[in-house]
């Protein structure tokens, strides 16, 4: 029998509502999934754009383990000191060198002798011109493979294409690419055939009466009339949208990939 490690990513949290449903369910989540390892997306935790320290130490009370970024990780220009201090806390890997923070870290997995690397990255398509993500993950790839197997990239990106084709780009290198940031949970997870678990978007964690977690007015008067509108956090209907993988010890492929949506969404009103 192979030995694993149970990883659990939760898709990107999006304010209170996505704050306030992690507290009821993610310590029961971890364990009905005996998870060793947990990694949030918390880029949208902070009323909808970035995060700060408090919610990212409230994150790691509740059983986090690292915690990811994206587009909106400099949303809240008072996390940028904080970033500097904590290897836990990701954002993209591939922002210009001399960016606050860190783009990827190595570390053990809680009472399990080995050890995961996590890494950020984010795409271009529709969103800022920064570094390549994909040569960017070969020399991270490079660098964690001296200390482990495990790597897990969380890869924030707005087209679905960039996606796939970076899941295709780095299937059997590293254990798992999970996509953020649409906020809406594809069903295509599986396992590519070198072994990577991929998922286009796990979605958000956060209130799903609404248009990407934000109020849903607001978002339809800004299509109809094409002006800026503010946008306020939404409430209601709120799930939680994460991913349960075990990774294979020996290996670093991933054996088995289990989207965990809760409460599931209703598709019937009989
Ligand atoms: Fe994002």
């Amino acid at each position: 029998m192979p030995e694993h490690i149970n990883l659990l990513f939760v898709g990107d949290i999006v304010s209170d509502s996505g704050i306030s449903l992690l507290d009821t369910v993610l310590p029961s989540i971890i364990k009905k999934y005996s998870s060793d390892f947990v990694v949030i997306n918390g880029e949208n935790a902070h009323e909808g754009m970035g995060t700060n320290e408090h919610i990212v130490k409230h994150f790691y009370s509740l059983g986090a383990h690292v915690v990811t970024g994206g587009n909106h990780s400099f949303a809240k220009w008072k996390i940028y000191p904080y970033m500097k201090t904590d290897p836990k806390l990701l954002r993209p890997l591939n922002y210009p060198k001399g960016a606050h923070g860190y783009g990827y870290g190595i570390y053990e997995v809680p009472g399990r002798d080995v050890k995961i690397g996590v890494v950020n990255l984010m795409g271009r398509t529709f969103m800022q011109p920064l570094e390549d993500p994909f040569r960017a993950a070969d020399a991270v790839i490079e660098k964690i493979k001296a200390e482990t197997n495990l790597i897990f990239i969380d890869f924030h990106a707005e087209a679905t294409a960039e996606k796939q084709a970076f899941g295709w780009y780095v299937d059997g290198r590293v254990s798992l690419v999970a996509g953020t940031h649409t906020h809406v949970p594809t069903n295509d997870h599986r396992i590519l055939p070198k072994g990577t678990g991929y998922i286009t978007d796990v979605g958000m964690t956060g209130a799903f009466n609404s248009v990407i977690g934000m109020d849903k007015d607001t978002a339809i008067k800004r299509f109809l009339l094409q002006t800026p509108h503010r946008y306020s956090s939404a409430n209601g209907d709120n799930r939680m949208c994460a991913l349960h993988a075990k990774i294979n010890i020996e290996t670093g492929k991933c054996d088995h990939l289990e989207p965990v949506i809760y409460p599931s969404f209703k598709t019937s009103v009989l």
